[in-house]
C-alpha cells in the first residue's frame, strides 16, 4: 500500500495536494485541527474544506490530529508505518501579526510540529520524501535593503541589479534582520527540515514560499492576500493597505502549480534541497495593481483606504527567482498567471461570501 501523509489537509496547499494526489496514492491521510478558526476567526474555517475532501475523495482520512502533539502524531505514522511514500507538511500559524501575539502557540506548530514530524518520518519510514512549505520571510526584511525605485504604481528594482531579470535566489542572507517572531520559528522548522537532509540523508525539500493562492484559500485579513482582497471587492467591506503607499510587490503562484511542483520533487527528490518558489516575473502584482484587477473581475470599486504604517516583516518587493528549481526540474512550469488565479478566486468565492 502507498500512502501520502498531507498536514494542514483542509487548508490552501493542503487540500490542493489532497485532489492533486488521490489518484496516485492508494490512501491520503489528512491532519489539520481547523487551528485556523482559532487563529483568525469563524470568517477563516477550514471545515467547509475538510467536509469536502471527506464527502469527495474516497481513498482520504481525516485526523483532526495536533501535530504538536508528538504522541497524537506518532500513532498516526505507526499505524502507516512504512507504508507512508509521502509527506508534504502546510500544517502553520502563517501571520506575522498573529505571532507577536502569542509567540510560544506559534513557535510550538511552526518549529516544534515540523521537528515532531521529521523525527517521525526518520524513526517510521525514513525512505519517505518529506516536503516542507517553508516561506520567504525566512530572509526576514534583507529583501527591503535591495536598490528599489518607486513607480506609478508598482516599486521595482533596480534594472542594473542582478535580481531584475530574475527575481531573488536562495544566496540571500537570513542574518542580521528582522524576521518577526513568525518568520524566526519558520526559520527553525526551515533549517532543522534542511539539517534532517543533510546529516540523516534523508529525502527533504524546503520550499521558500512567496504568495501562494488560490480558489480554495480561506481569505482573513491577516493571511492569505489575493483572496482576501477579492472577498472585498465581492462584498464591498472596507480593504486598508498597509504602508509602502500601496505599491509593495508580491509574486503570486497558484496552489496547483506549487503542488505540480511538489511532484516533480517526488518523484526525483534530493536531500535537504532549498527552493524559492513563487509566481516570479510570471505571475506578480502590487497591492494597487491587485486591487485594479480585482475591480475590472468583479466590476465592483473597491472601497480601500491606506494606513502609513507597514506590517512588522513585510516585504517591500519580492518576486521569487525559480532558476535554481527550474535547473534542476526542467519539465516543470506553471500553469496559471495572475488573471487565471484571480478569476479563480472570484469563481469560487462568489459562492462562499
Ligand atoms: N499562503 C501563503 O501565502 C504562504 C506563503 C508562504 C508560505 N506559506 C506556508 O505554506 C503553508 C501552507 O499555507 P496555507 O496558505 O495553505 O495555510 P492555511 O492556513 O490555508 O492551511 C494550514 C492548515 O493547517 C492547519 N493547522 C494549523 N495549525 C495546526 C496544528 N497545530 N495541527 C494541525 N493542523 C493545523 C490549519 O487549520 C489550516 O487548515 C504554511 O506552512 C505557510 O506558512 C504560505
Amino acid at each position: 500500500m502507498s500512502v501520502a501523509i498531507i498536514t494542514g489537509s483542509a487548508g490552501l496547499i493542503g487540500s490542493e495536494a489532497v485532489d492533486f494526489l488521490s489518484s496516485k496514492f492508494d490512501t491520503i491521510i489528512g491532519i489539520d485541527n481547523n487551528m485556523r478558526q482559532y487563529f483568525f476567526g469563524a470568517d477563516a474555517s477550514t471545515e467547509w474544506n475538510k467536509t469536502r475532501l471527506e464527502e469527495n475523495i474516497p481513498n482520504y482520512k481525516h485526523y483532526a490530529a495536533d501535530i504538536r502533539s508528538y504522541e497524537t502524531v506518532k500513532k498516526i505514522f505507526e499505524e502507516y508505518n512504512t507504508d507512508i511514500d509521502l509527506i508534504i507538511h502546510t500544517a502553520a500559524q502563517p501571520s506575522h501579526d498573529w505571532a507577536a501575539k502569542e509567540p510560544l502557540t506559534d513557535f510550538h506548530v511552526n518549529a516544534t510540529g515540523t521537528l515532531n514530524l521529521l523525527e517521525l518520518t526518520r524513526l517510521f519510514c525514513p525512505k519517505a520524501v518529506f516536503i516542507f512549505t517553508s516561506t520567504n520571510k525566512v530572509y526576514g526584511d534583507n529583501p527591503n535593503l535591495l536598490p528599489l525605485i518607486e513607480q506609478e504604481i508598482r516599486w521595482e528594482i533596480d534594472a542594473k541589479h542582478p535580481y531584475h531579470t530574475e527575481g531573488i535566489d536562495e544566496k540571500m542572507s537570513l542574518d542580521n534582520t528582522t524576521h518577526s517572531v513568525f518568520g524566526a520559528s519558520k526559520v527553525a522548522a526551515d533549517i532543522m527540515a534542511q539539517e534532517y537532509g543533510k546529516y540523516f540523508g534523508m529525502n527533504i525539500g524546503v520550499f521558500r514560499g512567496g504568495c501562494l493562492t488560490g480558489p480554495r484559500h480561506s481569505g482573513a485579513q491577516l493571511h492569505g492576500f489575493l483572496a482576501y482582497l477579492m472577498k472585498c471587492a465581492i462584498t464591498e467591506k472596507p480593504y486598508t493597505i498597509f504602508g509602502y503607499k500601496g505599491k509593495q510587490v508580491r509574486d503570486n503562484i497558484h496552489s496547483w502549480d506549487l503542488v505540480n511542483l511538489f511532484w516533480h520533487f517526488y518523484k526525483n527528490p534530493r536531500q535537504g534541497e532549498v527552493y524559492n518558489v513563487g509566481g516570479g516575473r510570471f505571475s506578480n502584482c502590487s497591492m494597487l495593481e491587485g486591487i485594479q484587477l480585482c475591480e475590472i473581475i468583479t466590476g465592483n470599486k473597491m472601497n480601500y483606504t491606506y494606513s502609513e504604517t507597514n506590517r512588522i516583516g513585510d516585504h517591500i518587493w519580492y518576486i521569487s527567482d525559480m532558476t535554481k528549481f527550474k535547473r534542476d526540474y526542467p519539465d516543470w512550469s506553471w500553469k496559471y498567471n495572475l488573471d487565471d488565479i484571480l478569476s479563480q478566486i472570484f469563481q469560487e468565492m462568489k459562492t462562499r461570501v
